[in-house]
């Protein structure tokens, strides 16, 4: 765009490929991986997700990290500029904004979790945990305010309040700094620290041994196994709940297909790898995940708690309940706790700064904004969406009803639109030829027919089988097919909906809506500056 500010790149190769990792590497990886593994028992769970790796994610990711870099050649670095770039009918832009919408909206969430996160390593640090009879599930319930709507709009060390705010100055902070002199330093810096703290926490967790030699069977061993141990891999596949679930993660996971990645890589050269830079940020999450995060959470929740400290509990209370039981029985509990909550603090802080570059750069080169006020548009949007969040902190209800919609189904919207458009409207080969630009690493042939036909289908069914599952409710029996709306659905349309829920899916449609219409506008702008000869570039 000829009157766009921003000139901005990435100062290195690793610059740039940590800050996918950043991105990946977060809440998903150390809470949210190591919980649906155990739920779905181990096994099976891991053959869905590795084949879901490898026919999403890496697919999906190398497709991404082309189109941004060739967006950002056209001089465009927000999603809807770069779809418009590459699919020059009208509707092209409108493609784009899963790319927008998904990152802003579960920034909404993500950081009020990431202010749990600084808020306990703070309180670990300063022994809440380690007083006598503390009780962690109503640490956790007042912390979060989740008895009561507006119960957690408090600012002391025991609330989430004080964090909130702390953790918006400094996620706007780096991001007000710039690609290179902001998110690239903080990953610099955070995802070796991270690195190393999980290493730290995971050669603690391994050496625990067998602590209660009353209960011989709560030890180390047995731990990975209940987590790794294949059983019942036959059923476990049958079951489609089990696939969503896996492949969800995966989408979440490694970021991909929803406008992080399209925008970090539209700051790339023409010149520069994005074949082996994409496998490289992809193998760096898979290490976190599976290699840190799935040995850590649960086989030391099982050492302490026996399998009663892991089935039923959500992701959030595995963390934050479980957890901080578990580190106050290990010697030095106060110092590994405090460690791994700031372990998951510096996971999420690289996340969240790649959910709102996207947003600012479609402000900037979409509405004309400069770069502040362009930050402090998407404060206000984003802290009125954290604001409904931490209000309607009852059950997490907007929470929940955020990450459901935005979170999980827009997620595979937008990753089909994006693989679709890189195989068919691009067209694969063109694509495939586009990627091995300044590629240091060719990609397998075989991945042809697999970005092509594969991965669109394979979402296609997937998706289905998830509207199916956890909108209709159906139990996937075709000889005795029951349909029962799950509480997503009942919770907007009755019998017993809710009110708070029903106001947060106002707010995402009105947002969707809000969205829209900028793109519209930036759709004229671009429109216009293309007429002017095309100096796009
Ligand atoms: N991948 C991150 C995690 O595992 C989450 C994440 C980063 C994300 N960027 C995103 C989710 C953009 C949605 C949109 O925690």
């Amino acid at each position: 765009m000829a009157d766009t500010p921003s000139k901005e790149a990435w100062s290195s190769r690793v610059g740039v490929i940590l800050a996918v990792a950043g991105s990946a590497v977060g809440l998903g990886n150390f809470l949210r991986f190591p919980g649906l593994a155990a739920q779905y028992g181990g096994g099976a769970f891991m053959i869905a997700y590795f084949i879901s790796l490898l026919l999403i994610g890496i697919p999906i990711g190398w497709a991404e990290w082309t189109m941004g870099r060739r967006g950002g050649l056209a001089g465009f670095h927000s999603s809807p500029g770069i779809f418009y770039s590459i699919v020059k009918h009208p509707i092209g832009k409108y493609l784009g904004i899963f790319g927008f919408i998904v990152p802003v909206m579960v920034y909404m969430y993500y950081v009020y979790i990431e202010a749990w996160c600084l808020g306990y390593a703070l309180n670990a640090a300063t022994g809440t945990f380690s007083q006598p009879g503390v009780n962690f599930g109503d640490f956790f319930a007042n912390f979060t305010g989740t008895k009561q709507d507006g119960a957690s709009i408090h600012f002391g060390l025991h609330d989430v309040g004080i964090f909130v705010l702390i953790v918006y100055v400094f996620n706007f902070y780096f991001i007000y700094r710039g690609i290179s002199r902001g998110v690239e330093l903080v990953c610099k810096y955070a995802m070796p620290v991270l690195i190393l703290i999980a290493l730290i926490i995971l050669a603690r967790v391994l050496t625990l041994g067998t602590p209660d030699a009353a209960k011989p069977d709560q030890n180390v061993l047995n731990g990975l196994g209940y987590m790794w141990n294949p059983k019942d891999i036959a059923t476990g596949l049958k079951n489609p709940q089990l696939w969503l679930a896996a492949a969800g993660q995966i989408f979440f996971s490694l970021s991909v297909g929803f406008g992080a990645i399209i925008t970090y890589a539209s700051y790339l050269k023409r010149k520069d790898d994005v074949v082996l830079s994409g496998i490289t940020a992809a193998s760096a999450n898979e290490f976190c995940e599976v290699g840190l995060g799935g040995l850590i959470t649960v086989p030391a929740a099982f050492v302490f708690l026996g399998v009663a400290g892991i089935v039923g509990q959500g992701t959030f209370a595995l963390g934050f309940n479980v957890l901080p039981y578990v580190f106050s029985q290990m010697p030095a509990g106060e110092f590994f706790a405090t460690i791994f909550f700031l372990l998951l603090f510096l996971a999420a802080i690289t996340s969240s700064l790649s959910m709102l570059q996207p947003g600012i750069a479609f402000f900037e080169e979409g509405l004309g904004l400069g770069r502040k006020p362009a930050m402090l548009f998407l404060g206000l949007v984003t802290a009125l969406g954290t604001s409904l969040v931490w209000w309607f902190s009852k059950d997490l209800k907007a929470l929940d009803t955020i990450d459901f919609w935005i979170g999980t189904v827009f997620i595979f919207l937008g990753g089909a639109v994006l693989i679709v458009v890189f195989s068919w409207v691009i067209g694969i080969d063109e694509g495939i030829a586009e990627a091995h630009q300044g590629a240091e690493m060719r990609i397998p042939a075989l991945y042809k027919p697999v970005m092509k036909y594969v991965t669109p289908l394979f979402l296609a069914a997937i998706f289905v089988m998830f509207i199916l599952a956890n909108v209709f409710g159906w139990n996937f029996s075709f000889a005795d097919a029951k349909f029962q709306p799950t509480g997503y659905i009942t919770d907007l349309i009755g019998p017993n909906p809710s009110d708070s829920a029903r106001i947060t899916f106002g707010f995402i449609v009105i947002t969707i809506i809000f969205v829209a219409l900028m793109i519209k506008l930036a759709g004229k702008r671009w429109d216009a500056a293309r007429k002017q000869g095309g100096n796009n570039s």
